[in-house]
């Protein structure tokens, strides 16, 4: 041991060495709020969570997972193979039915997709492959634009690897291409174009809003991102994590079916359409980005579980998966009628709000007056907690603002109750508005 790392005992004072801790360490912060939601969602099963992202507890596909499961270690050589370490890319069956699956839903070949399995790559979640990318990505001090607002996932990992993500204006049809290609004509301007690596959309059903990105904005955005490519490829992140939860016969292509491969890199997950408790995701990326994300994850895990791989392939073979996914999308198609009729009939008569009644996914985005605040510390939460109800406060989605972040709006979560559930929570926010709008006494007690 070098003698500085001594002294500390050798000096015969009862110094504590302070612990140092990297950068990246510190930057990454506390847990999310929403997994403090989360939490508190658990430990108090009487309190209707409209915050947690959960997908529908009671639905998880057992009795096919069982089924499964049952097939693997029927047969022997597969048991095996299933109990064994994988490859840093992953199973070779399951890559290569995510790209058949990507070609039947894209409507065109793999070749014209220019997709194949040499670049699909398996991690364990679609949230692993973020990291990874961005990771590879970003320097400190590179810039990533996304929607505003955005995954708080995302911001998370930008801030961990203390990058910067700028905030680019939706509306009702997801990002706004000329919002976009305003932002980098001003990140132009002042000399920052080369910091840009990225562009982050999540591009069915997002999180937090619900939003779809339609189709007409899909080659414009690919358009810009290689357009403004000058010092350094920008590349798109298209996160299709609730692609699958899609309801309804408007299914728009990818926005990597606009693009050679070169550009955007495409994930997905089999977390939301299956069961997140497997935890399987994958990405199609462009070549050059695969071998520096393999390397990070040869690092990280050099493989993720095979087993867990073994079993979705085997349940998409035996097509279990896509009747699962489509008993969810009805049932998650009535609970998006549900909430929409409870906020109209228990939120909108106390309080203006407005919302885009999602086509699928987990997630009602509501946006409340500019001068409610819905902050976790402000008495709307305070109000909310007391009758019963919690939903995640939508400043934690947005990306940092020059003039602050927008306070007066809620993501609402309906996957996990029940549709009765469901209204009794949406009434209890409705109480809660009511309380916070009349300044009642309860609306600011402190828990
Ligand atoms: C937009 C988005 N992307 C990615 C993920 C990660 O999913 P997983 O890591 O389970 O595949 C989530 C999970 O909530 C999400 O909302």
């Amino acid at each position: 041991m070098p003698h500085s790392q001594h002294s500390s005992y050798s000096s015969g004072k009862s110094e504590i060495p302070t612990a140092a801790f990297s950068r990246r360490a510190e930057a990454a912060g506390g847990p999310p709020i929403a997994n403090v939601l989360m939490a508190e969602a658990l430990a108090h099963p009487e309190v209707i969570s409209l915050a947690a992202g959960f997908v529908e507890h009671d639905s998880l596909p057992v009795e096919e997972v069982a089924a499964a499961v049952q097939s693997m270690l029927s047969r022997r050589d597969v048991a095996l193979s299933s109990l064994q370490y994988g490859s840093t890319i992953g199973f070779p069956p399951l890559r290569q039915a995510i790209v058949d699956r990507l070609a039947a839903a894209e409507g065109r070949s793999p070749s014209e997709l220019a997709a194949s399995m040499e670049r699909v790559v398996i991690t364990a979640g679609s949230n692993q492959l973020l990291y990874l990318i961005l990771d590879t990505l970003l320097d400190p001090g590179d810039i990533v634009l996304c929607g505003s607002p955005t995954y708080f996932v995302f911001l998370g990992i930008v801030q961990n690897l203390r990058g910067c993500a700028v905030g680019i204006e939706i509306d009702a049809e997801g990002m706004i291409p000329e919002a976009l290609e305003e932002r980098l004509a001003w990140l132009a301007r002042r000399g920052e174009l080369d910091r840009v690596k990225a562009i982050y959309i999540a591009s069915y059903c997002d999180n937090p809003t619900g939003i779809t990105l339609a189709e007409p904005r899909r080659p414009k955005l690919v358009d810009i991102a290689k357009r403004w490519s000058r010092g350094n490829l920008i590349r798109i992140v298209e996160d299709a994590a609730y692609r699958d939860l899609q309801c309804g016969d408007v299914r728009p292509y990818s926005l990597r079916s606009y693009d050679d491969g070169g550009c955007v890199a495409l994930l997905g997950t089999f977390s939301k359409s299956f069961s997140p408790g497997i935890r399987v995701g994958w990405g199609l990326l462009p070549s050059d980005l695969l071998l520096p994300v393999l390397a990070l994850k040869g690092n990280l895990d050099f493989g993720s579980p095979q087993f867990n791989q073994m079993l979705v392939y085997t349940a998409l073979e035996n097509g279990a998966l896509d009747s699962h996914a489509e008993g969810l999308r009805r049932r998650y198609h009535e609970k998006i009628q549900v909430t929409a009729a409870a906020l109209e009939e228990s939120l909108r008569p106390i309080i203006p709000i407005q919302y885009v009644q999602p086509a699928g996914g987990l997630y009602v985005w509501v946006h409340l007056p500019p001068d409610f605040d819905t902050g976790i510390d402000g008495d709307f939460f305070r109000a909310c907690v007391r009758e019963g109800v919690l939903y995640l406060p939508g400043e934690s989605c947005f990306p940092n603002e020059e003039n602050g972040v927008p306070r007066n709006c809620i993501r609402i979560s309906y996957s996990m109750p029940s549709p009765e559930r469901l209204r009794q929570g949406i009434a209890a926010l409705g109480r809660a508005a009511r309380r916070t709008r009349s300044g009642m006494p309860g609306s600011s007690t402190k828990r």
